[in-house]
């Protein structure tokens, strides 16, 4: 029976940390400050963002808010942002994503200072991370990261399988992993003998948003599952993977909700205040 990762629990720590870090910061003058941006009526969508000005306040992070109805333009948005860009009492820009039908998310994303840029989304930020440099890294892949080591299970060596290959997500992950040492194939929709390979992974990362559709039988003996799947059913709220059968055989499981979910608005702070850093240290 697997040990079940509590995400909550490791989020809370990492705010609690970055609450002292906040403290100090604003010792030294300088009030980290992020900038939401939300476009249209997408459910869930506003839930993030509510939860994510939950989080600043928790850790002592300003949050401004910028919301629009679906009719925004292109044009408002990327005014928007650029006048944040300007503003230098501002340390983080996101735009929660998907942007209203019609919106293009590169031509608006593609405004963000590369110095702004919490999300990690921006190409010059994904090239860093390729290129294993300092820059702002996507936090759900990050969060898994952090969930990973607190296994204590040494990455280095590891065969790693991320199943989904989204730029957010899958494609980051593999890099994060890659970077630690970890022996990583990336498997997607395309992907022929899915189980065959999935059966393989020390690590296994399920970011496709198909509900449970990880089994016991695709996963090796004492196998670290990390779930990234939020799929709301009329069942109720289920992973990628089948918690059920899995924690059976896995060492190591997030469940769902409760752990990958948390630990993205943690490391979106965790950016929040690197980037605050970064302002003091100019
Ligand atoms: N929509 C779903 N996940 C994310 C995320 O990590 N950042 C933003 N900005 N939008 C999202």
């Amino acid at each position: 029976m697997a040990k079940i990762i509590d995400g909550k629990q490791i989020a809370a720590q990492v705010k609690a940390q970055l609450k002292t870090e906040v403290e100090q910061l604003k010792e030294k003058g300088v009030v980290p400050a992020l900038a939401v941006i939300l476009a249209g009526d997408n459910p869930a969508s506003q839930i993030y963002v509510k939860n994510k000005i939950k989080s600043c306040e928790e850790v002592g992070i300003k949050s401004l808010s910028f919301t629009f109805d679906s009719s925004v333009t292109e044009q408002q948005l990327i005014e928007t942002i650029e006048a944040l860009n300007d503003d230098k009492t501002v340390d983080g820009i996101l735009v929660q994503l998907p942007l209203p039908k019609g919106l293009s998310e590169e031509k608006v994303l593609k405004h963000i200072s590369d110095l702004k840029d919490v999300d990690g989304f921006s190409p010059a930020n994904v090239g860093a991370l390729t290129l294993g440099r300092d820059c702002f890294k996507a936090c759900t892949p990050s969060g898994c990261m952090k969930l990973i080591h607190s296994t204590g299970v040494d990455i280095k060596g590891k065969n790693a399988v991320v199943i989904g290959r989204s730029n957010i997500v899958g494609k980051p992950m593999a890099l994060m992993l890659l970077a630690e040492d970890a022996t990583v194939t990336v498997c997607h929709s395309k992907t022929e003998n899915l189980a065959e390979i999935t059966k393989k992974a020390d690590i296994l990362v399920a970011a496709v948003g198909r509900d449970r559709m990880v089994k016991a039988d695709m996963v090796k003996q004492g196998a670290i599952v990390i779930d990234v799947g939020m799929n709301r059913t009329s069942e109720g709220l289920f992973g990628d993977v089948d918690f059920e059968s899995v924690k059976e055989v896995a060492s190591y499981i997030t469940p769902v909700p409760g752990g990958v979910g948390p630990m993205t608005i943690a490391m979106l702070m965790e950016n929040t205040v690197k980037s605050a850093k970064n302002r003091l240290n100019k």
